[in-house]
């Protein structure tokens, strides 16, 4: 009866090795079909050179961490560590083609850098990037541009073929015969400010608008308010100049850290250092 039930168990285990053996098969001989479709959009790959260009525009470097939300077959996240010597990671919903796109990975010899991540885009945490990759559709950017302006300051955002709705891109790429967009998510900055440290005043009011990376606003300063000249915002640094005393044209360049702003103010060849917190 022993002898009978182990030889049943050995059975039970050869079986299941069988499975497991020919389940790994039929996984290692996955081939994706270009059009296949995945959770909220199909999978279409984008070109290599595109994908060098995305990758060249975000300015990637060895210290960046590559996120591609809907990584297909891994080309992204594989050419950002590839070429680029980046971090990356890809996130796939469809679970083969994730499987795929990490023997890719591994086939390219980057498996150390790149981890491809089975989950999807809108559940999964990527607040960890300093770049991010799209290639879906106009629907899903602006399903994910909330959050994404939710990200670092400075975070680069690069979407294949389709934009963000109102949120203009900074640049724009173009490589066989398809275009890219690049966005820089912008610090928060609309309200009002306090800011010490200007030429003639002790403090001054800061009122600031914005519509995404396009700024606007007055400056309160000594009794007269005047609107801001050339004002810029990129990732977290503020720039714009205003008439400072004697009509003297003061340039003033802040780095937007929460609640605070720091850096300096220049005319001529004089600097100060200035200070702001939100109001
Ligand atoms: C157009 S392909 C782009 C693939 C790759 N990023 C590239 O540029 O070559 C979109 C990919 O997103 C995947 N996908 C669709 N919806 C998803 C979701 N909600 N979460 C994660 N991946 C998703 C699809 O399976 C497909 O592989």
């Amino acid at each position: 009866m022993n002898i009978a039930n182990n030889l049943f168990s050995v059975l039970l285990i050869l079986i299941g090795l069988l499975g497991n053996l020919s389940a790994h098969a039929a996984d290692d001989s996955f081939q994706p079909i270009r059009g296949q479709p995945g959770k909220d959009v199909i999978w279409i790959p984008t070109p290599p050179a595109l994908v060098t260009a995305m990758l060249s525009m975000a300015k990637v470097t060895p210290s960046d961490v590559v996120y591609d939300l809907g990584a297909g077959d891994g080309i992204i996240a594989i050419t950002a560590a590839k070429q680029f010597g980046a971090r990356s990671f890809g996130i796939e919903y469809d679970e083969k083609m994730a499987q795929f796109a990490r023997r890719n990975a591994q086939q390219a010899g980057v498996a150390d850098k790149v981890k491809i991540i089975h989950g999807d885009i809108f559940v999964e945490d990527f607040s960890q990037a300093s770049v991010v990759t799209l290639y879906l559709l106009p629907s899903l950017n602006l399903k994910l541009r909330p959050t994404i302006l939710q990200m670092k300051p400075g975070t680069r955002v690069v979407a294949h073929a389709f934009d963000m709705g109102d949120w203009e891109p900074d640049q724009t790429a173009q490589a066989a015969g398809a275009s890219a967009f690049m966005w820089t998510v912008p610090a928060y900055v609309e309200g009002e400010w306090e800011v010490k440290g200007l030429p003639g005043a002790a403090s001054a009011r800061l009122s600031l608008r914005q519509s995404f990376q396009r700024i606007g606003g007055n400056l309160h300063l000594a009794g007269y308010s005047q609107p801001l000249l050339g004002a810029r915002i990129e990732g977290g640094q503020l720039s714009f100049q205003f008439m400072g005393p004697n009509n003297s044209l003061q340039s003033v360049t802040v780095t937007v850290n929460g609640a605070a702003m720091s850096g300096s103010v220049k005319a001529n060849y004089d600097a100060n250092s200035i200070e702001a917190k939100r109001l």
